[in-house]
């Protein structure tokens, strides 16, 4: 009877671990989100960038929802339609992402960005990783002492593989668990993961 029960245990502890990891799998959220330090809302910056206003459109809702200040990342050249044809190998948006060294450039800066605490940071899933332009911004300040909070939109790939090259531009930042919406995401959901995030 003894044995019985310990292979019952044994069962359940495997269905539970299949059950985490597969969970875990397709999870829009990284699973080493961690919390918010203590801001007021001039303290907060919403920066994306955005080409067909997916992104745009999480980020305004963040923004509601914090107080936060809405600032886009807008590219010097603007992004046409054939530039995000990722159809095709040589468009613009695929060869900066096949490239180690492309910066594209951002027009204009944030104002006053020693002000800022906390940085949600949004841009669309291109090829699993962030577009370049991400790369641009995070090489343009300085963000010691301040905690980012990554969060995309996609056609349906996780953040979690565009996370590890954009922590490394700014590793003296705190970087909090990243978070992929769908487009249509509600106000009341992000509202919910803002508030997981304040602990
Ligand atoms: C060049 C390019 C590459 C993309 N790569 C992916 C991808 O790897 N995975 C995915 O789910 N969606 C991919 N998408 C779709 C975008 O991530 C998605 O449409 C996003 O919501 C667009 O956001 P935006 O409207 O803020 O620009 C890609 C789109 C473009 C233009």
């Amino acid at each position: 009877m003894k044995k019985f029960k310990f292979v019952v245990f044994v069962l359940i502890i495997c269905c539970l671990s299949f059950a985490l990891v597969a969970c875990n799998a397709d999870a829009d959220e990284d699973p080493d989100a961690g919390k918010l330090p203590p801001a007021q809302s001039s303290e907060i910056l919403v920066a994306y960038f955005s080409c067909t206003n997916n992104t745009k459109g999480i980020a305004e809702k963040i923004a509601n929802v914090t107080g936060g200040e809405l600032y886009e990342i807008e590219p010097v050249q603007p992004y046409t339609q054939e530039d995000l044809a990722y159809g095709n190998s040589s468009c613009r948006a695929n060869t900066e992402q096949n490239s180690s060294t492309a910066r594209p450039e951002i027009s204009g800066s944030v104002r006053d960005m020693e002000s800022y605490e906390v940085i949600y940071l949004g841009y669309p899933i291109w090829w699993g990783k962030a577009p370049k332009i991400i790369y641009t911004f995070l090489e343009s300040y300085d963000f010691s002492g301040k905690t980012i909070v990554p969060f995309c939109t996609s056609g349906g790939s996780a953040i979690n593989g565009s996370l590890p090259e954009i922590k490394a531009l700014a590793n003296a930042a705190t970087w909090l668990g990243g978070r992929r919406f769908d487009a249509n995401a509600s106000q009341a959901d992000i509202k919910a993961w803002v508030d997981s995030l304040n602990g």
